[in-house]
């Protein structure tokens, strides 16, 4: 007879951990789910009575936690309680790249997820299924396993590995709809626990039985093949500049090959986000330990361009300046890492800012969605200068004509929907002549910005 689940926990409530729990407490209202975290902030930010100031931004997301909050849906710091209650148990928290030690800048830290098997491990009174959702190296189940077997009681824990595929932005739209569920394990009667919960909306045949590894190793895989069409893409665009291409008209030309695909070609100044270059890091690294250099060097190559492609870009804006932007105003549009997010992780816009300010730019920012103590701590983290230059090299502005007023130059880092519609007129009567757009993201149309008279300049064109 199959255990039947009717409360969940799930450690971490974070971008990953919040959506994905709204949603399976959404499709499956006779399961109880809680979310829990050491972070008593952002626990009370997620039972904050308006749900327009959820932790974290995503669309579609306050409308559904609204519906199961205090129903079937929990947000607390009560974490050992939870864990016991509960029959089934997803570790859903941030596994960063190390920052020290061996593996520094390369190696996953699983210092969290480890801290969490160790409190599943001490707390449990009960058998339970212990699900792996955060991104992990191959072969980390066996180290969960290895804690949660060696408690010295009889609790029995299956371990599972359930890899989260949503993007930022679309987490919901991926919840809902998924391309495909991946559960990995090594027992058919835990996978199937778990397959059920995901079947309440999910078809069958999108759901994936695997093993273990196969599972872990299939979410880095995604994450690399994917970042690599970026990274490849963009290695295009450069060649597109020296030449007379236009990267759009390549993309869509190589696109309509079915076996190459439309999505995930848009030439950018430079991928960001949580998990690419974090996961790809990861993949060098593991391939490293195996020796197989082959392997790491080829899929390092990524990452490498696609620093490349952010430096390059705040080369191009000094380069066309006139050699120099000490002393000038550049305007920022965007500051996330992509749109529709509130998330700043690797994005470009840190990066590109980070050498603007070197060459003594200032520098002006609008983000529809980024507060301005995240941009700060974002340029702080990377230690290249005091916090108090920092705040004086950098201003936030929450009108994005006044971020642009008397500036040398726009610099457009996220593709935001709403920079397409500002009356680019006024804009430019307001700026510094000659009037610069370097334009991130391909996003607005160059033949109107020419005729209100910017210089304009985009990626691969
Ligand atoms: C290729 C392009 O597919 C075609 O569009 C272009 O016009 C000419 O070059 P071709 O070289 O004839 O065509 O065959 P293709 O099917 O692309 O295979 C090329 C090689 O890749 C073969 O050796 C094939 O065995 C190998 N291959 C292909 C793999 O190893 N794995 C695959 O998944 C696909
Ligand atoms: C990614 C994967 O898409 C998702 O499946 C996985 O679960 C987590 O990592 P995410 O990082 O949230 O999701 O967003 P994604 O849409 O993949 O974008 C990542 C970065 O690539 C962004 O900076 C985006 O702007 C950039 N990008 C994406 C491009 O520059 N060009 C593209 O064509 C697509
Ligand atoms: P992701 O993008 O993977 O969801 P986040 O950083 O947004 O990553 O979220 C991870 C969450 O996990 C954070 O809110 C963090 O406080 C929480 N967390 C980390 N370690 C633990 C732990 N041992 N117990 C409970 N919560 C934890």
């Amino acid at each position: 007879t199959q255990m039947k689940v009717t409360k969940i926990c799930c450690i971490g409530a974070g971008y990953v951990g919040g959506p994905t729990m709204a949603v399976i407490a959404k499709k499956n209202p006779n399961i109880t789910v809680t979310v829990v975290d050491v972070n008593q902030d952002r626990i009370d930010a997620w039972n904050n009575a308006d749900v327009n100031n959820l932790p974290i931004y995503e669309p579609g997301l306050a409308q559904i936690v609204k519906e199961t909050r205090g129903k079937n849906l929990f947000f607390s710091t009560e974490i050992d309680k939870t864990i016991d209650e509960s029959e089934m148990i997803f570790i859903s928290v941030n596994t960063p790249t190390k920052t020290y030690g061996k593996g520094k800048g390369m190696a996953a830290d699983l210092k969290y997820v480890e801290l969490c098997a160790r409190n599943i491990a001490k707390v449990a009174t009960t058998n339970k299924i212990v699900v792996e959702k955060s991104t992990l190296p191959v072969r980390t189940a066996q180290a969960i396993k290895s804690i949660l077997d060696n408690t010295g009681s009889d609790v029995k824990f299956s371990i599972l590995s359930n890899p989260e595929f949503l993007a930022e932005g679309t987490a919901i739209q991926d919840l809902i709809n998924p391309d495909r569920v991946l559960i990995g394990g090594e027992f058919e009667d835990a996978i199937e626990v778990l397959a059920n919960i995901y079947a309440s909306w999910v078809p069958q045949d999108k759901i994936l039985r695997t093993n273990v590894w196969s599972s872990e190793l299939s979410k880095l895989t995604a994450n690399a093949f994917l970042a690599q069409r970026i990274s490849s893409i963009n290695a295009i665009s450069e060649l597109c500049e020296k030449t007379e291409a236009n990267v759009n008209e390549v993309a869509k030309a190589i696109g309509m090959d079915s076996r190459i695909g439309p999505k995930f070609l848009k030439a950018s100044v430079g991928f960001g986000g949580s998990c690419f270059q974090k996961d790809i890091l990861n993949l060098v690294y593991i391939a490293r330990s195996y020796n197989l250099h082959e392997v790491a060097d080829y899929w390092e190559q990524v990452t490498l361009f696609n620093d490349h492609q952010k430096r390059r870009f705040a080369d191009h804006i000094v380069n066309t300046l006139y050699n120099t932007v000490s002393g000038k105003k550049i305007g920022f549009l965007g500051w996330a890492f992509k749109k529709d997010t509130n998330d700043t992780r690797e994005s470009a816009a840190i990066y590109v800012a980070d050498y603007l300010l070197n060459e003594q730019a200032s520098i002006s920012v609008y983000d529809p969605k980024v507060p301005a103590k995240k941009m700060q701590s974002d340029l702080n983290y990377l230690n290249t200068r005091s916090v108090s230059e920092n705040e004086q090299q950098v201003t936030v502005f929450s009108n994005p004509y006044e971020a642009l007023k008397d500036t040398h130059a726009v610099a457009i880092l996220t593709e935001w929907d709403e920079f397409k519609s500002y009356d680019w007129n006024k804009i430019y009567v307001n700026m510094k002549k000659p009037a610069f757009i370097f334009d991130g993201r391909n996003l607005l149309d160059k033949t109107e910005m020419i005729k209100i008279g910017f210089e304009y300049s985009s990626i691969g064109q």
